[in-house]
Order: C-alpha cells, then structure tokens, then sequence
C-alpha cells in the first residue's frame, strides 16, 4: 500500500502553554487536544500529520526546510509571535516548493495593530485564522485539498 501523504503541522512560542493561556483568546483546548482532532480528521482524509511544537525561531526554520526533505504534502504553519516578526520564517518558506497554510486561533488581524502585518502570509498559499482550534481542521482540510 503507498504511504500516506503527511502533513507537518508546526507550531510557535507560548502554543504549548494552550489551555491555559489566556483562554478568553485561544480557547481551552490544548496543543494535545488539537492534534487528537487532527490525527482523527487526517484518518478520514487518508493523510498523516507530523505535529510539533517549539519556542525557538530556528527549529521552525529547520522543520521548514525538513519538511521539503522528507517530501510532506504540505505544512500547517500557526508561527504565533514570529508570524509577525520572522523574516527568517519568509525566506524558509520561500525557499521551499512545498506549499506552506498559515494558521491562526485568534483573527490577529481584528487584534492589536502590532499583530496586522504578517510576514508568513506574504508566502503561505492560504490562512486560515479566527475559527480557534478549528482553524486547524479547516487548514487540514484545505492541505488535502491541494494538488499532490
Ligand atoms: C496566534 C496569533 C498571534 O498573534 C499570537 O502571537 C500567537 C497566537 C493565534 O494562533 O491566534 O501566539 O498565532
């Protein structure tokens, strides 16, 4: 049988701490919580996730460049704070092919000014933000939608 096409799912500073941070804005669901639905919505879709999460700018650079590597479909990329700081995030996703969906919990878009501009989106192919965890499922659904 062909092996299923994976998904990276990464995810930036303060994301482990869901649940509990600031709860008003991100939900309560954790990281964990997440990833079950997407383990479970990745099943029906035929796909596989691979969910990580880091405090560090450079992994999420390495896991970028890894993600082509290793021939993921596609990458689910939910950068927190470094969407909005990260040149170095731009240029790991413009140099790769492999098609990169900015995601969000909260729209930072309808937040502070400071979270309005977005340097992953001037890269990503699609972003979906503002649906809390299912922001995510959406992202999945969309990256399984996405020529192979
Ligand atoms: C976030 C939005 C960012 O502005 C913020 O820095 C985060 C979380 C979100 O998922 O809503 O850490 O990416």
């Amino acid at each position: 049988m062909a092996a299923r096409p994976t998904i990276f799912v990464l995810n930036g500073p303060n994301l482990n701490l869901l649940g509990t941070r600031e709860p008003e804005i991100y939900g309560t669901q954790t990281l964990d919580d997440i990833g079950a639905m997407l383990s479970e919505r990745a099943d029906a879709l035929g796909l596989l996730i691979d969910m990580r999460q880091s405090n560090h700018e450079g992994h999420l650079v390495d896991w970028l460049h890894e993600a082509q590597a290793s021939g993921a479909k596609a990458v689910l990329l939910n950068a927190g704070a470094y969407t909005h700081t990260s040149i170095a995030l731009l240029d790991a996703i413009k140099s790769i092919r492999t098609p990169v969906i900015e995601v969000h919990l909260s729209d930072p878009k309808t937040r502070e000014s400071f979270r309005h501009h977005s340097y992953v989106g001037l890269a990503a192919v699609a972003c979906f933000a503002g649906h809390g965890a299912n922001s995510y499922v959406l992202a999945l659904d969309a990256a399984a939608a996405l020529p192979l």
